[in-house]
Parts: structure tokens; sequence; C-alpha cells
């Protein structure tokens, strides 16, 4: 049978491949701009005609119409990064979170996560009958390797993206045909504290970099203090429109990397809809699945690699707590330890990790002499390198715990500089001195 035949066949509405997922199963469903909004819907419809089925996902953008509380009992969520909507899921007891490293994913669901149904959006099949993942690579094609049944939606306004993100039609089982605009992802305009830091961030990177960016308004803002920088490059789980821009100001030109020379690599991207048009049919851009993008020891083969992280607390240790506020699971933990491990192995690497000095309005310190009680660690003190806030640049690597707290306190927002300073000085039993 020829593809398009199979094609045909295949074709169907998503009232009747839902009919393939049955109670008690494990869905794996695709991540960030590319989930399954024409699935959800229809599961969210249907709802009573399922119990205790696991939706297992990453981060979501918009609204999941499976996150609807008239759909707790049929539906379970599982998620290993939470965003603001998954987030109330938990809250409410409806959903469950897993900590794992996010390049880990397509390793368990062979091995861990039981994924008998995958569900993703792809763009319509090539001549070939190839359907490109579009947008979101990740864990795709581990899952729909895995999945006893495969069910894709074909969006035309899914775009055909480079890498290794091919799908054949012969690799799935029911095919939806569908045309909607993907989520979007707006940054907030970044304030007078997000710029200081976004340019003592760029006094860390040099004319060659390659740079990972991590997710929040921070890295963001740091691209827009790169603007006079030459030739830098991408190697990133994820970005949004800010290296779009660098990319087409011709700052982002990838022809120092060391490792895909040329090209900006990534396993996912969030953004507008100008960004989705930008990557579409672009060779300049290639998407691979997380476990090689998010490898420490593939990363490491970037020189002059540097990392851009962000978190919520950070301890006079240097200990880093990036995704949860005390008990409360705030987000994930993704690729940071991973891009930090391999840009601290990379051949002139750095590893930063930026945030605002204070949270909530001003009234909260980041900088904290113990972590919030219950909060995890995600970058232990044996990792971190770079701490950046608007008050400045601390190196913590090789440094002392005395040294840390020191530099850490002189990064510090100036009103809460005296208790940590009071702390300081009964821990280490001397004078705090500027
Ligand atoms: N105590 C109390 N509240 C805090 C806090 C703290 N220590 N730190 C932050 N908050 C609050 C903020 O005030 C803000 O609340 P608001 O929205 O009501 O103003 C909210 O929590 C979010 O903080 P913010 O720093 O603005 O988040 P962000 O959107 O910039 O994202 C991270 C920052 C750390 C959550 C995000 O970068 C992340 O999840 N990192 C971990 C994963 C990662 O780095 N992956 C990298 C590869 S993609």
């Amino acid at each position: 049978m020829n593809w398009k035949e199979d094609y045909q066949r295949k074709v169907t509405k998503p009232e009747i491949a839902i009919k393939d997922i049955h109670d008690g199963q494990c869905v794996v469903m695709g991540h960030a701009a590319a989930a399954p909004h024409v699935v959800q819907q229809a599961l969210a419809d249907h709802c009573e005609d399922y119990y205790d089925v696991l939706l297992y996902h990453m981060t979501t953008l918009g609204d999941n119409p499976c996150y609807q509380p008239r759909c707790f009992g049929h539906f379970r969520h599982v998620s290993n990064f939470l965003s603001a909507n998954s987030r109330d899921v938990v809250e409410r007891r409806e959903g469950d979170f897993f900590p794992a490293y996010f390049k880990d994913v397509p390793s368990m669901l062979d091995r861990d996560i039981p994924c008998d149904v995958a569900v993703f959006q792809v763009s319509p099949p090539n001549a070939e009958g190839y359907c490109s993942l579009g947008v979101s690579c990740d864990y795709a094609k581990a899952a729909i390797h895995a999945a006893k049944t495969v069910i894709v939606e074909a969006n035309e306004m899914m775009p055909f993206t480079y890498g290794d993100t091919m799908v054949h039609v012969s690799q799935v089982d029911h095919i939806i045909p569908c045309s909607y605009p993907l989520q979007e992802l707006v940054l907030p305009e970044p304030g007078e504290a997000e710029l200081a830091i976004g340019r003592h961030c760029a006094s860390l990177v040099s004319d060659g970099s390659t740079l990972q960016l991590g997710i929040g308004a921070i890295p963001d803002a740091v691209l827009r203090a790169l603007g006079d920088k030459n030739d830098l490059g991408i190697h990133s789980e994820m970005f949004s429109n800010g290296v779009m821009e660098l990319m087409k100001k011709g700052v982002i030109t990838g022809r120092r990397k060391t490792l895909h020379r040329d090209k900006a690599i990534v396993t996912f991207i969030m953004g507008t809809k100008e960004l989705y048009d930008f990557v579409d049919q672009n060779e300049q851009v290639e998407f691979y699945p997380v476990d090689y993008v998010n490898s420490p020891l593939i990363i490491a083969k970037n020189e002059r690699m540097i990392s851009i992280n962000s978190c919520l607390e950070v301890d006079l240790q240097g200990q880093v707590a990036s995704e949860t506020i005390g008990m409360r699971q705030y987000s994930g933990i993704g690729g940071q330890v991973d891009f930090i491990r391999g840009a601290s192995l990379a051949r002139e690497g750095k590893a930063i990790i930026a945030m605002r000095s204070t949270a909530a309005g001003g009234t909260i310190s980041r900088i904290k002499p113990f972590l919030t009680k219950g909060a995890a660690v995600s970058t232990s003190r044996n990792d971190v390198d770079y701490i950046v806030t608007e008050y400045g640049v601390a190196r913590l690597k090789g440094r002392t715990l005395q040294h840390r707290a020191q530099d850490l306190i002189s990064i510090a927002h100036p009103d809460f500089r005296p208790a940590l300073i009071e702390e300081y000085e009964s821990r280490f039993h001397c004078k705090y001195e500027e």
C-alpha cells in the first residue's frame, strides 16, 4: 500500500480515535505548543465514558479542557513540569507531579512509565509521507515507539521543522486532520531589574559563545543585552522569540559553534506565531529529542557553552531552589542541572543562574540564610557556578562556604542585607566586611 492510501485509511474523527483509549490506561500527550487540543477536547466532552485514565504531559499552554473539575475521577493528570493551569490541578489534588530530569523522560517511557497510547500534534505529511513533529520534538518519538496505539492530529498550522522530527504515516494508527493556531507564549516586557540582570549576564558572554536559555522572563531579557555580540550560537532545551530576533539581526549565526556549526539546536520552542512561522522549513534551526539536546556530554562538546537559567531562591551555601516555593511545586527541573553540568564540562563554559534579588513585589529576599522549609534543591551547591541578580555577579565555584555567603550578600537586595549579615556573623563568628 502506498502512503497516501495508508493515510486515507487512518484518517478519522477525534470521537472515533479516542475509543482506542481504555479505563486505567496511560496516555502520553504532546508538550507545550504541540499539545493535542482536538483530542483533549474530545476526551473532555466524553469524560464520563472513562475511568481512571492517566494523562501524562509536561508544560501545557492555554486551557486544557481535561483540567476541568468535572473530568476528575475520569482522568488523572501526571506531569513533571507544572505551569499555571496544571499547578491548580495538582493543588486541587486532581493531579500529581513526578520529579524527573526532562532528558530522562524518553528512556522512562520505555522502562518506568507504561505508555499505552501516545497522542501528538504533527504537521501534515510531506511528499514522502513524513509528518514533522514541528515545535516540540522532546519525547515524542520515544512515546510513539513505546505506545500500543498512536493518535496524531495533523495540524495544517504546525510548522514543518528539521532535525530529527520526522514521523511516517505508517508509524501511526489514527490521523485527525485539523487546522487550528498553536498556543502562544507572550513574555512580559522586562523591567529595570531584568534589564540590569541582562547587562550583568552579557558581561560574561564573549563573542562566539553558544547559549542555552532557560524558561521564564529573565533569559529573554538577557538576549536583549546581547545585541552587540558576534557569532553567538544556540544549543538549548527551548527558546522563545528573543533568539529569533537575534538570528534575524545576524547576532546569532552559529558560525563558531564546535557542534552543529551554523545551526540553532533545540528540543522545543514556545513563543508567538511569528516564531512558529520563522522555524517553518527553516534549515538554520534543528530540533532533536530531549535526551540528545539535554545530555551533559553532548552539551559539553560546545566550546564556550553558556547556560542561563533562573531560580526561585538561593541559600547562603549556594543551594538553588528553582522549582518549589517551600512545599509548593511551582514548575519542574527541566534541563537546568543538565545544562549547568554540560556548560561546566565544556571548554571555557560558564553556568549562570540569574534571578531578581526579591520576589512577591519586593517583600521577600530570594537570597536567604536557609531555603524555605520543604523546598527541593534543584541545583546543588556542588554544581552551582555563577549567580546573578540586578546587583551584580557572584561566582561561587571553588569558593569556600564563608566566601560564598559574603559574595551572595553583596548581590542581595540592600533592604535584606542587614538580616543576612547578622546570620553570616553568627554562622562564621566574624565581622562581615563589605
Ligand atoms: N518566595 C515566594 N514567592 C516567590 C519566590 C520566593 N522565593 N520566588 C518567586 N516567587 C513568586 C514570584 O513573586 C512570582 O509571583 P507573581 O507571579 O505573583 O509575581 C512567581 O513566584 C514566579 O516567579 P518568577 O521568578 O517571576 O518566575 P518566572 O516565570 O521567571 O520563572 C522559574 C522562574 C525559576 C520558576 C523558572 O525559570 C523555572 O521553572 N526554572 C526551573 C527549570 C529550568 O530552569 N529549566 C531550564 C531549562 S528550560
